[in-house]
């Protein structure tokens, strides 16, 4: 494929012929210069580079499927030239140990997507900052105040009540058709609003009214910041040119979101700023960032960054694992069947979901078949060093593979089949440690959500399908229900799953 083929097919040239031919000129002389003088030795194999381009016209729109096949070829520890940019895959459980255990000192830096580049907020991001003070502190706010063992016993309440709301709203419509995700996520956000605001910020839909503003907006920020074929990552001499519109849509939405979030804040900063307020009187997540003296800027910046992470990830773990659950009926009896063991009250309390090891089992399957985040964030080399004798040169981009690792048959018997009970006699865990299974990363950029996460998708779970039986719309055979994925900061499903509820006979 020549240049300007590549371009065309990826509606490059249009956004390219409004920014003037002597400063294209320019850039392309600059970036001739860079790799003709790409003098690092040693660096992973990979497939040779086209002159400009460099290896970009090989990353189709599902970058973990397309390097999973370069990694076939070349091996466990790859690299690619993506126009200017360095980038280093690792699809083994050995380059993932050298990323994210023996250099994660090194290798823990970000890349920022175009979408994410907001001057204002920048600053005060956990996702995006290097691993530096602002993301220490940032982390252990969280971690004391969101995700410990104590904050989250706090929130099983709210967990419960909002699950409750979720099963009060399927009953209602039994025998309707309803889209899974989107009764998910309204009750994931609303747990996560609860929790940071004190109220709901989503109400169910059953698809025939308009479509709620927030969540549109919150889809459009995912939507914009999986943007990977953004000129401007791939060129920083184009980036300021903001070439797509990426970082100027993105502010147009958060500005919408923010002004809705500044008028809570500001009512619960006069309360907690006014002489009669004490610190036991303090509820929400909002009320700790408050009385910590954080600013507007810093609050919306992390609560967008902890409404995008954790809503629509949460939401595809349940959603995948329901689908495999729909495609493998004796995988669903079995689950039934445990449940049915555990003849409690007919309420699942979030404290008892360990009594569930089968239900654990089919959820690390899934997270092997679909992990959520499948090249986990980008990490980027904060300085040179070696991964696997190979050199990493310093401002490496790095994607580690999960999604190839966990389809890898060298690692896994017969990996396309979802069996669940390869799981059940093995210690192998997800917590970041057992590092052929990684769906939440591991080392110092671990997703701070695992406990949160996994909570909620195993209560949702548990509980909709002690609640339940599920069909598809118009008697459809579920072993036939098609499987195909749809890249994204989270993975999709390309077709979304419809069902239909039908409340059980009690047990
Ligand atoms: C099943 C659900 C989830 C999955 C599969 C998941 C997965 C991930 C992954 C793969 C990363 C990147 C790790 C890396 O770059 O090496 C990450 C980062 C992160 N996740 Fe999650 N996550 C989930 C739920 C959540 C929840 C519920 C929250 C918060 C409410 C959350 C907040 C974050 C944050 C703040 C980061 C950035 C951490 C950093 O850069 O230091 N996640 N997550
Ligand atoms: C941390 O890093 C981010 C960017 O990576 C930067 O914007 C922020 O100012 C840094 N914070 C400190 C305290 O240096
Ligand atoms: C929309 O409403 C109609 C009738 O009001 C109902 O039959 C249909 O099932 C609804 N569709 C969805 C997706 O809920
Ligand atoms: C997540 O965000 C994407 C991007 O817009 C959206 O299309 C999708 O429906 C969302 N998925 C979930 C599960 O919320
Ligand atoms: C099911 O849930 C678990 C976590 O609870 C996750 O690891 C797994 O990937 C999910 N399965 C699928 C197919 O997403
Ligand atoms: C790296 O080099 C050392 C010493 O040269 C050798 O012992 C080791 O096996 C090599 N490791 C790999 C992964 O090739």
């Amino acid at each position: 494929m020549d240049i300007t083929t590549f371009l065309r097919d990826n509606n490059f040239l249009s956004p390219l012929l409004v920014i003037s031919t002597s400063i294209f000129l320019l850039f392309i002389v600059k970036q001739t210069k860079l790799l003709s003088s790409k003098s690092i030795k040693n660096l992973p194999p990979g497939p040779p580079p086209l002159p400009i381009i460099g290896n970009l016209h090989l990353m189709g729109d599902n970058p973990h499927v397309s390097t999973a096949n370069i990694a076939k070829k070349y091996g466990p520890l790859i690299s690619l030239r993506l126009g200017k940019q360095l980038l280093v895959v690792a699809s083994s459980p050995e380059a993932a140990m050298g990323i994210l255990k023996t250099q994660d000192r090194h290798l823990s830096s970000r890349t920022v997507p175009a979408a994410f580049q907001q001057e204002a907020l920048l600053p005060h991001s956990l996702i995006w900052s290097e691993c530096n003070q602002t993301w220490k502190n940032l982390r252990t706010l969280c971690r004391s105040e969101m995700f410990s063992t104590k904050a989250l016993e706090a929130q099983s309440t709210i967990r419960e009540e909002k699950v409750g709301q979720m099963l009060d709203f399927l009953r209602r419509k039994q025998g309707q058709v309803i889209e899974l995700e989107d009764v998910v996520f309204t009750t994931l956000l609303n747990t996560l609003s609860s929790i940071i605001f004190g109220k709901d910020m989503l109400q169910f839909s059953d698809g025939n009214g308009s479509r709620d503003w927030l969540k549109e907006s919150l889809h459009k920020v995912i939507e914009y910041g999986s943007r990977i074929k953004d000129l401007g990552s791939f060129y920083p001499v184009l980036e300021r040119f903001d070439l797509h519109g990426t970082t100027k849509g993105t502010m147009k939405v958060f500005d919408k979101v923010f002004a809705y979030w500044e008028v809570i804040i500001k009512e619960r900063s006069a309360l907690i700023n006014s002489p009669t307020w004490s610190s036991d009187q303090a509820q929400t997540f909002l009320d700790r960032m408050l009385e910590n003296g954080f600013s507007s800027n810093q609050i919306y910046q992390l609560v967008m960054e902890l409404f995008v992470a954790g809503t629509n990830t949460t939401t595809r773990t349940v959603v995948w694992n329901v689908s495999e659950f729909l495609r493998h009926k004796e995988v669903m009896s079995k689950i039934e069947e445990e449940m049915k063991m555990e003849k409690n009250s007919d309420e699942i309390a979030p404290s008892q979901q360990s009594k569930l090891p089968y239900l654990q089992a089919c959820i690390k399957e899934t997270f092997r078949l679909h992990p959520s985040v499948p090249l986990l964030l980008p990490h980027l080399a904060a300085d040179t060093c070696e991964v696997m004798n190979y050199t990493i040169p310093k401002n490496t981009k790095i994607f580690v593979n999960v999604w190839a690792m966990g389809r890898d048959p060298k690692l896994w018997e017969d990996p396309l089949s979802y069996k669940p009970e390869r799981f059940t006699d093995s210690k192998l865990d997800f917590k970041g440690q057992d590092f052929e299974l990684l769906p939440f990363g591991s080392g110092r950029r671990i997703c701070p959500g695992l406990p949160s996460g996994i909570k909620s998708v195993e209560f949702i779970l548990a509980s909709l399908i002690r609640e339940f039986d599920l069909a598809l719309p118009n008697g459809a055979d579920p072993s036939k229900l098609d499987m195909e994925e749809q890249f994204g900061i989270a993975m999709k499903r390309k077709n979304p799953l419809k069902l239909i509820f039908k409340q059980k006979q009690p047990y």
